[in-house]
């Protein structure tokens, strides 16, 4: 591989086509040019994602997405060195629309295919912001997974703690539907509870006085569905909902920042990212910013468009991969997979498609 390489990278494991072009050197990455396409509209009024509308946006949507990254940046695909894409894990249909169509894309131009885990992206994306902090502590909060892991290095992580249940981003997105808030939950939650009390509503934390590292939302969103339940009164009183969405925000990111905290101080390790769509959320890192203060932890929180879906961050993901000499398996000898664990699991290729 040269030593400046221009990659173009596809994201389309959920609801969000994204495309980014970047500009993988030795010394760095650039993002030239970036661009996404949401499907949040579209999957609003079902209140949540639906997984044939969302394949078949992004068969709709890539290659007017195309179009408009190569005219923003002002170049063709003739100076494409690498397409790196999403593999998995994720929406099956979603990621075949976007692995299928990243492969026509290399096979055109003549070059790698990289499959990125979706994790790996967000796990690295603190590094488009600078510098990627190692050894680190990594609290990935997303919609589908919330996990505490360890990085020591690109391809080396090791899980710390993860959900038993429910993602902390889901957990946002089932309260805010019980509230009627709309989707996605978590900043619907977050926009609720602006001026709202966090202190009125005594909810669970669940976990937080138990040992290890794991996580639990499914108590935390029952007692917000007994609470609504018993009391049906509250989601008409805007300052209850207000004061409701800013007590589930802060047992949310009490549990969050508490385990995170908790995690570096057992890892000796000061050194915290935070990536995923809850990064997104200011109680959360309003709450970190202070946790790490008081005990000597430097925070890394990626730009708000970098922490929730997006391309730059598997462009980034596969450019380190490169950098650090991890083989990139024959274009055609892999597919899309929508389970793939970010730790000790099987890489999407090696044994021929599955
Ligand atoms: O990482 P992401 O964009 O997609 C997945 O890979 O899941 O995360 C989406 C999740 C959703 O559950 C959404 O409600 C949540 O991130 N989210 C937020 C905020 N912005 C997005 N949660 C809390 N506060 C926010 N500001
Ligand atoms: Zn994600």
């Amino acid at each position: 591989m040269a030593r400046s390489t221009t990659l173009l990278a596809v994201e389309s494991s959920c609801d969000e086509s994204a495309l980014a072009l970047l500009q993988g050197r030795d010394d760095g990455v650039v993002v030239r040019g970036e661009c996404i396409a949401s499907q949040i509209d579209l999957h609003a009024r079902f209140g949540g994602v639906v997984p044939e509308v969302a394949a078949r946006e992004h068969l709709r949507t890539l290659p007017a997405l195309l179009d408009r990254l190569l005219a923003d940046v002002g170049c063709d695909l003739s100076s494409v060195g690498a397409v790196a894409v999403t593999a998995g894990p994720g929406l099956l249909g979603a990621l075949l629309v976007g692995v299928s169509w990243a492969r026509g894309v290399a096979a055109a131009c003549g070059v790698p295919l990289i499959p990125v885990h979706h994790l790996e992206g967000h796990l690295l994306a603190a590094g488009l912001a600078g510098r990627l902090p190692l050894p680190s502590v990594t609290l990935l909060v997303s919609g589908g997974h919330t996990l505490l892991v360890r990085v020591d290095g690109i391809g080396r992580y090791r899980l710390l703690g993860q959900t038993l249940d429910d993602a902390a981003g889901e957990c946002f997105d089932k309260c805010a539907r019980m509230l009627g808030l709309g989707y996605p939950g978590g900043p619907a939650i977050a926009a609720a509870a602006a001026g709202g009390d966090g202190c009125r509503f005594a909810l669970p934390r669940p976990m937080l006085r138990k040992p290890g590292l794991d996580f639990s939302f499914s108590g935390l969103k029952t007692a917000v569905s007994y609470l609504l339940r018993d009391r049906p009164a509250l989601r008409d009183d805007p300052a209850a909902v207000a004061d409701l969405a800013a007590s589930i925000e802060q047992a949310i990111a009490e549990v969050l920042a508490g385990r995170a905290l908790a995690a570096c101080t057992g890892e000796g390790i000061d050194d915290l990212v935070v990536a995923g769509g809850v990064a997104a959320n200011r109680r959360l890192r309003a709450m970190l910013g202070a946790g790490c203060a008081a005990r000597g932890i430097t925070l890394h929180l990626p730009e708000v468009r970098h922490c929730t879906d997006n391309a730059a961050m598997i462009g980034y993901a596969a450019w380190r991969r490169l950098q650090a000499g991890l083989p990139v398996p024959p274009r055609d000898d892999w597919d899309a997979r929508a389970r793939w664990p970010l730790c000790g699991g099987p890489a999407p290729h090696g044994g021929g498609r599955r």
